[in-house]
């Protein structure tokens, strides 16, 4: 066992409560890791010896982003698509049916080297921890194959069976599939399930379908997530809400009664809102009020929702500039929400911070500051910091 000591750290976020202001900040720190964990985090002054050594020079560290919704194995794309949004069309989700033909018809390898290709890009900038979602198959036997190979990079699976009604079969026949012989072939592989509740779009769920897969996913030892809110007003914040849901994600559009519950449920571990900025740049939407959700006591996360339709980003840097300069938040906010935020969206404790015991899931930026991250958007300045 090797401990490796972590030296010139010009500012260090532990969101550890013993060090100061809202991010648990260090400066001129120090860290050592232990067997792949943190073992001591403090003044550089004060740090202990160690086996290694690692001098990032002056540079600022920060734990792994966790990107807590992604949607990262398919084939294709639909660059026109987005290009036909950028001259006035509207997004509607129509477009997943596309996606859903390319992935059917992807071999597993090539499935696998361009899931392995977004991974490693979300790795270069800075994310150590990613979710990822079925949804792209839509019928059992590629729903169960994506979350199989989703699985392969990440223990964060979720079964998205309940994305839309696939061209061709009936709403209640699909319905049936979804929460029947669906997801018990899918279940094994996945650790949460996800619908998408939008009664707006002739594609997607409604309250009560929503409320059913979750229903049948949470009997079947599934964790449950929900998109919602996306598109216009919907029941999915509430439900969320109701059935205990880790996260509630997009959440765009919500009114004063959702806002008002998710408040409520957040003093017991109700759902984080998970806002994902990329989606609004992408569909040219309106951007969702973080301040507002914030203001309101409840846990933000920030993700990049990555996807061929909505927002084909796997940069979290990216996330953080446009969550400070949209979304109305802080430099501390948004680091907040893109790291711990994103943690607690998926129920771990073990990344997220920099405490002691945490995995040591590093990210160091090329500045002497977190708030560069921000402040410089568009610049390469994260990336992930192997040590011990
Ligand atoms: O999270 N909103 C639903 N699903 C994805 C988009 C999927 C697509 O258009 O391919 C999202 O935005
Ligand atoms: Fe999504």
């Amino acid at each position: 066992m090797t401990s490796h000591l972590v030296t010139g750290i010009a500012e260090l976020v532990t969101h550890d409560g013993r060090f100061a202001g809202p991010l648990g900040v260090v400066r001129d720190a120090a860290l050592v890791v232990d067997d792949g964990r943190v073992a001591w985090a403090g003044p550089s002054s004060s740090a202990p010896a160690a086996d290694a050594r690692t001098d990032v020079e002056g540079r600022a560290v920060l734990p792994g982003f966790v990107d807590s919704h992604t949607h990262l194995v398919f084939a294709g794309d639909r660059a026109d698509e987005f290009a036909a949004r950028m001259a006035g069309a509207r997004y509607t989700g129509g477009g997943i049916a596309r996606t859903v033909a390319a992935t059917r018809a992807a071999g597993d390898d090539a499935l696998r080297a361009h899931l392995a290709r977004l991974v490693a890009e979300a790795k270069a900038q800075g994310t150590t921890t990613l979710e990822i979602k079925s949804g792209y198959g839509l019928d059992v036997v590629h729903e169960e194959r994506l979350l199989r190979l989703a699985r392969e990079v990440t223990p964060e699976t979720t079964f998205l069976g309940a994305h839309v009604v696939p061209p061709g079969i009936d709403r209640n026949a699909y319905l049936a599939l979804v929460t029947g012989p669906m997801l018990a072939a899918c279940a094994p592989h996945a650790r949460w399930a996800d619908v998408f509740c939008e009664p707006g779009s002739p594609h997607a769920f409604d309250g009560d379908e929503s409320r059913a897969v979750l229903t049948a996913a949470a009997s079947a030892g599934l964790g449950l997530r929900v998109h919602a809110n996306q598109l216009g007003p919907g029941p999915g914040a509430l439900l969320a809400v109701e059935l205990g849901a880790a996260s509630l994600d997009h959440a765009t559009h919500l009114d004063d009664a959702d806002v008002t519950a998710l408040a409520d449920a957040a003093a017991h571990g109700g759902p984080v809102v998970t806002l994902m900025p990329g989606v609004e740049l992408s569909t040219r939407s309106p951007y969702p009020d973080a301040r507002r959700l914030l203001h309101a006591g409840i846990e933000v996360a920030l993700a990049t929702d990555c996807n061929p339709g909505t927002c084909y980003s796997t940069s979290m840097p990216l996330m953080i500039a446009l969550g400070v300069a949209h979304l109305r938040m802080t430099v501390e906010q948004a680091v907040r929400a893109a790291t711990l935020g994103g943690a607690r969206a998926l129920r771990r404790d073990d990344v997220g911070h920099l405490r002691v015991g945490a995995r040591a899931d590093l990210c160091v930026v090329d500045a002497p500051s977190v708030a560069h991250l921000a402040y410089r958007p568009g610049v390469p300045l994260a990336r992930t910091l192997d040590v011990g």
